[in-house]
């Protein structure tokens, strides 16, 4: 797909690598970008439409669903990063609110609108999810768990013409990893790299030195097989509604 003339929606817009997705989308000529955040935003653009979204809250979910008529792109951005010991039940359902039930309530909501356009989704995964880092295992967990349901999405929505990408970020400079002190990406490469995967038609997207050092080898690499194995037995299925 090609960015030009399109309907985009960024959830965690108003920063990071959110905020450089709504640059990038319009920098692309997108028509109309939808910007969700959590606390009200102004942007200089008339392209840009704000929209209240907590990824957390079903309620807001909804009416933001109800106030966007047409979508081509859904970027599932929005996502928290905390340290954890895997000794507080309470992290790891705050990590899996935000970083997979949000992508999931969200897709839910703008699949129709998704499925009438044959448009495509993007899910900001994470590195962590092939590998976790011990130093955050809640939110490792958390992303390898969007991680596969961006893989069955893929497969289950292929039917419908919708695309399902993955992007597999690597270290990027952001709020997120203030005080993490190894080389970063910056967030406004990080997002041109996204939105060339996706006008390409890359799968799998690894948008930055350290995570493609790694693309190669996860393309053609055991598990990518597998995926494709156990997708071909989802689409020898009839699609339901
Ligand atoms: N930075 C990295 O190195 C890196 C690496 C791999 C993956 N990623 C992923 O990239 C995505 C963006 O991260 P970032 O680096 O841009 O982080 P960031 O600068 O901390 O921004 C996080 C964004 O998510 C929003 N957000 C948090 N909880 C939310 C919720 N419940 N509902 C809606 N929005 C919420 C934040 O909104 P508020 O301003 O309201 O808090 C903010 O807009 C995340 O999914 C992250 O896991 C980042």
């Amino acid at each position: 797909m090609t960015i030009a003339d399109k309907t985009v929606l960024v959830t965690g817009a108003n920063r990071g690598i959110g905020q450089a997705l709504v640059a990038d989308a319009l920098r692309r000529g997108a028509r109309r970008v939808y910007a969700g955040t959590r606390q009200p935003l102004a942007h200089p653009d008339g392209r840009v439409t704000p929209l209240t979204l907590d990824v957390t809250n079903s309620a807001q979910i909804q009416a933001a669903a109800e106030q966007v008529d047409a979508l081509d792109l859904l970027i599932n951005n929005a996502g928290i990063w905390l340290y954890d010991d895997l000794s507080d039940r309470a992290m790891l359902e705050e990590h899996l609110a935000v970083n997979f039930y949000g992508p999931w309530g969200v897709t839910q909501a703008f699949l129709p609108l998704l499925t009438r356009s044959k448009g495509t989704i993007v899910n900001n995964v994470s590195l962590m999810a092939l590998a976790a880092l011990p130093l955050t295992p809640a939110y490792s967990i958390s992303k390898a768990a969007v991680f596969s349901l961006t893989q069955s999405l893929r497969a289950l929505l292929a039917g419908r013409g919708v695309q399902v990408h993955a992007v597999l970020t690597g270290p990027v400079d952001t709020d997120m990893t203030r005080g993490f002190d190894i080389p970063k990406a910056s967030a406004a490469s990080v997002a041109r790299a996204i939105l060339d995967g996706v006008e390409q038609g890359e799968e799998d997207i690894f948008p930055d030195p350290v995570s493609a050092s790694m693309a190669e080898g996860w393309r053609s690499g055991v598990a990518k097989a597998f995926e494709r194995q156990n997708a071909a037995l989802a689409q020898a299925q009839p699609v339901t509604a």
